[in-house]
């Protein structure tokens, strides 16, 4: 059996793979795979493990239909047409819960960070502008008991809610399709609609999937409803937000500021005008980047193709209709 993997994946999840008598080839020059590249590897392997934003959209899928299963190196599976792969029985398996408090930590940082406008003081002394000292200048907003509202409170958006609480006495409100009984207990957190959530939050973080519902969502209209004083957080995906619509907003006061660990499209460009605002950080995608996180998702997605490869329910499974 063989697996082709898309992208340089830690060592821990190769080691599974090589104990289960798994051959491995592996794609590990700098630079995305072209659709036609990855077909191609595909069609000498029996499984995908896909580290990376490659779309595996129906066509794809169509031409690799003999895989026994595609196992993705993230928790997100925005990428996949989910629907196209179970409809020819292909497994698809991700990376849940290894990653949430990683992709919290980010996401507290971001908060934080632009709360005090941390990324534009440490430009400015590299550009020589620490100057003499002005009680007026350089101030932030203390997060303090203030109100952080999460779109999408799962896993991820729960363990920021609960550093917020914990760190600084935050009010949590949520909004989500049901209530999470967890955060009301432990948090005090409160169920708003998504109108209270934009209204009401000082910090409003997004931990939602990107689905056809939540491209978009945060737009010129929604960033109008928002506090003046409001900071915008996107650790999630970037098609949730609209990036000229955010840009504008920041732009006009609309908003306070914005930290964002995701953008729209990724990578962003250099000279884009957010990397250039006082009120914004912007980090790469680095969510789960750490030594530990990483190696547990090269884990479970290697657990993923070991199940898939041996004819077993993958242990982590996104379309589990595939085995109805
Ligand atoms: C995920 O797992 O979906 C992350 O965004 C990748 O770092």
């Amino acid at each position: 059996m063989k697996v082709f993997i898309s992208r340089k994946i830690p060592e821990a999840g190769l080691q599974i793979l090589r104990n289960a008598g798994i051959d491995i080839s592996e794609w590990t020059t700098k630079r995305d795979l072209t659709p036609q590249e990855l077909t191609e590897f595909c069609r000498e392997a029996d499984a995908l493990l896909s580290a990376g934003g490659n779309r595996l959209d129906r066509a794809f899928l169509e031409s690799v239909r003999h895989l026994k299963v595609i196992s993705l190196h993230s928790v997100g599976f925005d990428n996949v047409d989910v629907a196209a792969a179970t409809s020819l029985k292909i497994p698809v398996g991700n990376t849940p819960g290894v990653l949430s408090d990683a992709t919290a930590d980010i996401a507290f940082l971001l908060m934080l960070a632009t709360s005090r406008k941390a990324f534009h003081m440490h430009d400015t002394i590299q550009q020589g502008g620490w100057g003499f000292f002005e009680p007026t200048a350089n101030l932030g907003i203390d997060l303090r008991g203030k109100t952080l509202g999460v779109f999408g409170l799962g896993k991820i958006g729960f363990a920021l809610a609960k550093r917020a609480y914990s760190a600084f006495d935050m009010n949590i409100i949520y909004h989500n399709r049901g209530f999470h009984p967890a955060a009301e207990k432990q948090l005090q957190a409160r169920w708003v609609s998504f109108q209270d959530l934009l209204e009401n939050s000082d910090v409003l973080s997004v931990h939602t999937a990107l689905t056809p519902e939540t491209r978009g969502r945060f737009n010129k209209e929604v960033f109008h409803r928002m506090k003046r004083n409001a900071i915008f957080i996107n650790a999630a995906r970037g098609a949730i937000h609209n990036e000229e619509d955010l840009t504008e907003a920041l732009k006009k006061g609309i908003i306070w500021g914005a930290g964002l660990d995701v953008t729209n499209p990724e990578p962003m460009r250099r000279d884009h005008p957010l990397l250039t605002m006082a009120n914004v950080c912007i980090l790469p995608h680095i969510g789960s980047a750490t030594e530990e996180t990483r190696a547990a998702m090269s884990t479970l997605a290697a657990k993923n193709v070991v199940a898939g490869l041996q004819g077993e329910r993958l242990p982590f499974v996104v379309n589990p209709e595939v085995y109805d």
